[in-house]
């Protein structure tokens, strides 16, 4: 579990303490990129991304894996306007060809695990060589479904983490740390 340190100045209102720094997350992806290169060479490499939030993990971990790869995304959002909470919106389809091929899923964060577990049934039934997944966050204590990622980055307290692609109403992605969000942001 990563320990925490006091924020920027100029965030030092809107966050609360950097849980994850620039160079603690670089050196894991890197760790992470090592893992799945080992694992993935000579297969059919398919990197499939979820949108939004996992796009700074995405591009500083691929740039890490020296393998062929194909690289696609989908839009997947548990808030949709007008629908409940917990209901999933794609908002973007594959488009690349997954059957056959060796699929790795990444996303920022695996919380509760419903976006996982949709998106593993969708793929799945596409019927790809493999599929595995990677996660640069996990929070164990909020999960409702049977999900577990193959590679995960860190794994983290229930806190409302901000930051290199996490977001609170859109904003805060382009940090390029991990932060605890202050509650009064969101209260
Ligand atoms: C976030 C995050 C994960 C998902 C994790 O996506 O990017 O995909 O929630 O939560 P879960 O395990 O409880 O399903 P969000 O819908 O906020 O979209 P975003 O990436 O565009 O911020």
């Amino acid at each position: 579990m990563p320990t925490a340190t006091p924020p920027p100045e100029h965030l030092r209102d809107e966050v609360q303490s950097v849980l994850i720094g620039e160079a603690e997350i670089a050196a894991r992806v890197r760790e992470l990129a090592g893992d799945i290169e080992r694992d993935f060479a000579g297969k059919d490499l398919l990197a499939v991304a979820l949108l939004t939030g996992t796009v700074p993990f995405l591009a500083d971990l691929v740039r890490h894996i020296a393998l062929p790869m194909r690289l696609d995304f989908m839009g997947v959002s548990s808030y949709g306007a007008g629908t409940a909470p917990g209901e999933l919106v794609y908002t973007k389809e594959l488009r690349l060809e997954a059957r056959d091929r060796d699929v790795l899923l990444v996303d920022d964060i695996l919380d509760t695990g419903q976006t996982l577990r949709a998106v593993i049934d969708k793929l799945n039934a596409l019927q790809p060589r493999s599929l595995k997944t990677c996660v640069l966050l996990e929070k164990k204590s909020r999960r409702t479904e049977s999900v577990t990622a193959d590679y995960v980055g860190f794994e983290i307290p229930d806190e409302f983490v901000i930051g290199y692609g996490l977001d609170y109403a859109e904003r805060y992605r382009n940090l390029p740390f991990i932060g605890v969000l202050k509650p009064e942001m969101y209260a």
